[in-house]
């Protein structure tokens, strides 16, 4: 895998900071349950990463996430969330008025941000939506936004899609889902996907073309993603990382962390939806976001 060059660094592997360490062997440390060993790597160094890894370590935070609200705002309303929720939004939109769906079903709609937009954007509607999703807060965000949007039906469902698909057997012209159906187990997707297979006649998907890594090609990953993602921020750098960046870097490489995302590359994502069903399968680049690239996936199910 080809690794950019890190401030003040040799090259990717070789020596960087004091003592010839280098920010992977801060995450390597963080790995073994090592958290000032981390903070004491990183405060040698010099790349942004290094910086606010080094404070994070250094301050009491508890590894929340949601602890500070702004900082995820600030996070999702900023850098290049912005080019990314635009590109889902043409790509939703296009999808509406080509094929002028009467009924979508949206999966892990969270608090609408693709959903709606789309919406207004398009020439030709859904006139129902029924929207899926397990979180009550991000769920009302949802129906409180879609209000704003006319001639529409709105269907909530409180819960997660494993269960919608059990007790409900509606039908939809299109399903769709944007970086939520990495939040379940492969397993689980597969029976999630076999279980909409029949029941709509396309699928959408938005998620990210995460590359598939043995453990040491994933901490060389995360160095250069992460360095990528803060400088994406520039006034807000400082709260995104502190508040939302950092705890979830440090969250999925402390020992016992919950692991809460199960991503895979594009072509894994086509093979999954083969397998479960559905036909003519397509993946189409969306946006070259700073973790991963985005695309989006379509295929025809057999309502
Ligand atoms: C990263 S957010 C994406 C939200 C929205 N689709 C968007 O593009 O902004 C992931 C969403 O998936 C939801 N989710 C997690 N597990 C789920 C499940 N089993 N069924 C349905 N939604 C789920 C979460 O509650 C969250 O709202």
């Amino acid at each position: 895998m080809g690794v950019r060059q890190l401030s003040g660094c040799d090259g990717w592997r070789g020596a960087c900071q004091a003592g010839g360490v280098t920010i992977i062997d801060a995450l390597r440390a963080l790995t073994r349950g090592e958290r000032e060993r981390a903070r004491e790597v990183a405060a040698a160094g010099s790349g942004e990463l290094d910086r606010a890894l080094a404070a994070y370590l250094g301050s009491d935070a508890d590894g929340t996430v949601y602890d500070q609200p702004a900082a995820f705002t600030a996070f999702i309303d900023g850098g290049g969330n912005v080019g990314l929720y635009k590109a889902v939004t043409r790509a939703l939109a296009r999808i509406y008025d080509e094929e002028r769906p009467v009924r979508v079903l949206d999966v892990g709609c969270g608090d609408g941000r693709a959903l709606v937009p789309s919406l207004v954007k398009a020439e030709h509607p859904p006139r129902h939506v029924t929207v899926v999703d397990p979180s009550e807060a991000l769920l009302s965000g949802a129906v409180k936004a879609l209000e704003g949007v006319k001639n529409l039906a709105v269907d909530a469902r409180n819960t997660r899609v494993e269960e919608f698909l059990a007790r409900d057997d509606s039908r939809f012209d299109v399903a769709q889902s944007t970086f939520a159906l990495h939040a379940i187990p492969h397993e689980e997707r597969d029976g999630v996907l076999a279980g909409l297979a029949p029941r709509v006649k396309s699928l959408a998907v938005v998620e990210f073309d995460v590359p598939d890594l043995d453990d040491e090609e994933r901490l060389e990953f995360l160095a250069e993603t992460y360095e990528r993602g803060l400088a994406e921020y520039d006034e807000d750098r400082e709260l995104v990382a502190q508040g939302f960046l950092m705890p979830v870097l440090t969250g999925q490489l402390l020992p016992g962390a919950k692991r809460s995302t199960w991503e895979q590359p594009a072509t894994s994502w086509a093979a999954q939806v083969g397998r479960a069903g559905f036909g003519d399968v397509r993946l189409t680049p969306l946006f070259d976001y700073w973790s991963s690239p985005a695309f989006l996936l379509t295929a025809s199910g057999t309502a």
